[in-house]
């Protein structure tokens, strides 16, 4: 045989009925009564149990924390929620000032909650913002609340990454790594996560008991807090530089970088990382939102800024027209206008929201134009990652709603 390969008599006759499964599977069909399948089957429940298109949750507890909250969300029966990869999203829909809005919000709990019918999420103050603060002030316990299905790809992968995770967090960026550190404690993942987290001082630390508790149960996990605005001897001061970073990488094996924060800890830590010299590919963002100064990002035409453009919106056979700032991308001005369109990541990554741009012309900033290379030659935007810098047409298809 060639290579050395020996077939037992066995290993033959499995490959004779392999051979013939065909020919039967054809046969039963051919003998088989045309008429519908009664019931579903049990693979299309359990797809649509890990799937579903929403979830009707109840916020069932609010945690307050110094300008954040957090919560808990799920089934009133307690029945499981949809399962999910720890450092996974849920985009959550709200009706603001008669806008229906969805905002993706990473889920800080463990995965072992789904089966206990709950999920927690934890909202912090942006004030300026449009949305986090309105659900931060209005939201309330037993409030109904539609969610997806957990979503994204910002979570640990054995094949892809390395054995030890650096996660580097800032602000509520810290959520999805509270939820690895919760799988990682209760065995569900298996890796070694040292979360270095950047906060201003300690009372602005979010989940600070937590992790603590967690890093005590569990030696594969470690945190390091780094602050910028107090000393204390039990954490680190200043910023989360290249310099601080390589106290902390393993001193053998590959380790994969993570970050989640906001924009001003991207447009800082990431050049940090680069200093690193760790290959690209062990290197993850999670973007929690697209830039908040579009006229800053390199190639944005600077005659635009602060301007207002017209938008005729088509949805089905509905149109309608309103404005648009050239600051903001082009779903908040849709979301503005009280118009729903579908949405989940809000970074231009998911694709959730493409839409077909008839006419008129988008700045797109590199770093969040996820699209493509069909949709990029076909004329299709994702509206949550485009700034309008004319006026524009454009049409967008329906949301889902309960
Ligand atoms: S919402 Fe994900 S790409 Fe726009």
């Amino acid at each position: 045989m060639p290579y050395g390969v020996k077939l037992k008599g066995l290993g033959g006759n499995d490959m004779k009925e392999f051979a013939f499964l065909p020919k039967t599977r054809d046969a039963i069909i051919a003998s088989a009564e045309a008429k519908d399948v009664d019931g579903e089957f049990i693979i299309n429940q359990k797809a649509k149990a890990l799937h579903p298109d929403y979830q009707a949750l109840t916020v069932r507890e609010i945690i307050d924390h110094v300008d954040a909250k957090t919560y808990i969300l799920g089934n009133e029966d307690g029945s499981p929620v949809a399962y999910f990869k720890a450092g996974q999203y849920l985009s959550l829909q709200f009706i603001i000032d008669n806008s229906i809005i969805t905002r993706p919000y990473s889920i800080s709990s463990s995965p072992q909650w789904s089966l206990l019918g709950k999920y927690a999420v934890t909202i912090r103050r942006n004030p300026g913002g449009f949305a986090a603060d309105k659900i931060i002030d209005t939201l309330r316990t037993g409030d109904k609340v539609i969610a997806s299905a957990p979503e994204g790809s910002f979570f640990y992968d054995p094949i892809r990454d390395g054995k030890s995770v650096i996660a580097l967090a800032g602000g509520s960026g810290i959520t999805p790594f509270l939820s690895m550190a919760y799988a990682i404690r209760d065995g569900i993942e298996d890796f070694n996560l040292t979360i270095i987290y950047g906060s201003r001082d300690d009372k602005s630390i979010l989940f600070k008991d937590e992790l603590k508790s967690i890093t005590n149960d569990c030696a594969k996990v470690k945190v390091v807090h780094v602050l910028s605005e107090e000393t204390r001897d039990d954490c680190e001061s200043g910023f989360i530089t290249a310099e601080l970073i390589s106290k902390y990488l393993p001193s053998n094996g590959t380790c994969s970088i993570f970050m989640c924060g906001p924009e001003a800890m991207y447009n800082f830590v990431g050049k940090e990382v680069e200093k690193l010299g760790i290959d690209n590919k062990f290197i993850r963002k999670e973007l929690q939102s697209v830039t908040k100064d579009v006229a800053s990002q390199p190639g944005y035409p600077a005659d635009c800024k602060d301007q207002v453009y017209n938008v005729k919106l088509i949805r089905g056979n509905a149109v309608y027209e309103f404005s648009a700032s050239a600051n903001e991308p082009v779903l908040v001005a849709i979301e503005r206008a009280g118009i729903a369109a579908p949405s989940r990541c809000r970074c231009g990554e998911c694709g959730w929201c493409r839409s077909k741009l008839l006419k008129g012309n988008v700045f797109i900033p590199e770093g969040t134009d996820g699209r493509r290379k069909a949709d990029k030659d076909y004329g299709y935007i994702h509206p949550c990652a485009s700034f309008p810098v004319s006026d524009i047409e454009i049409e967008v298809p329906g949301v889902y709603t309960e």
